[in-house]
């Protein structure tokens, strides 16, 4: 199987003011972003306002920077949108694309996340491609059916695992406290890595990360298990201390 190293990311969401950011980056940096000190890769998400400023507290860090978002074009009249080049140009290597919150709040398609996450990976970025099932999907038993829908409208034919990590977020386990059993998450990844290779000849090498309340106290057994190689954090990113102890419960 292809060595696919952990990646803990922090989705920060719409919260913080420039101090809280510089605070919140720093703390990671001198912390678990000292190089070497944890095995997995380490990415903090903040607003796109603090991007380039966070990018300066991250230099010499192993904490990598990602934005929330992109547009799907280069550049144009598109007001209040931010392309995968800006991103780029602000210091962000990653970006994540179809969250569950821009599927709902902004009504973005699988075909509008499969556009932006090309030119995500077109502007040389890193697309972090959300994936979920709703609560009533997943109580009626569709949460196989809904992903592979979502795979196959949003991640790019072709993809290349250096620059497509996909995350398994039920949108029912966001900022909830609830989370699927364990074997429901492995199963989940396994038909996720599954349906990915129908896409990609790369698949077996594509990071899939888990989000939906994660936190220290169920970070351990989430990360241990098969296929799931990593986590995308939201609720407790925005406190260093619980994020960096999900880091060191990296496997
Ligand atoms: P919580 O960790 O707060 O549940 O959020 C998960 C998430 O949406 C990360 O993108």
């Amino acid at each position: 199987m292809a060595a696919r190293r952990p990646l803990i990311a922090g989705n920060w969401k719409m919260n913080g003011l420039k101090l809280d950011g510089l605070t919140l980056a720093q703390a990671v940096a001198q912390d678990v972003g000292k190089p070497g000190a944890v095995g997995c890769e380490l990415l903090v998400c903040p607003p796109a306002t603090l991007v380039m400023t966070i990018a300066h507290v991250l230099v010499g860090s192993s904490v990598g920077l990602g934005g929330q978002d992109c547009h799907a074009k280069v550049s144009g009249a598109h007001t209040g949108d931010i392309s995968a080049a800006m991103l780029r140009d602000a210091g962000a290597a990653y970006v994540i694309v179809g969250h569950s919150e821009r599927r709902t709040d902004h009504g973005e398609s699988d075909a509008q996340v499969l556009a932006k996450a090309q030119a995500a990976q077109a502007a040389g970025l890193t697309a972090i491609i959300c994936i979920g099932e709703t609560e009533a999907q997943y109580v009626a038993g569709q949460t196989l059916d809904v992903l592979s829908r979502q795979i196959a409208g949003s991640v790019p034919d072709g993809a290349k695992a250096a620059a497509t990590v996909v995350a398994y977020e039920p949108v029912w386990a966001i900022g909830t406290g609830r989370t699927p059993t364990n074997d429901e998450i492995a199963a989940a990844h396994a038909h996720i890595r599954k349906e990915l290779a129908k896409r990609t000849a790369d698949a077996a090498a594509v990071r899939l990360l888990y989000g939906g309340s994660v936190k220290p106290s169920n970070a351990a057994e989430i990360l241990r298990l098969p296929d799931v190689d990593g986590a995308l954090v939201g609720g407790a990113s925005l406190i260093a201390a619980d994020f960096a102890a999900i880091a060191r419960s990296c496997p």
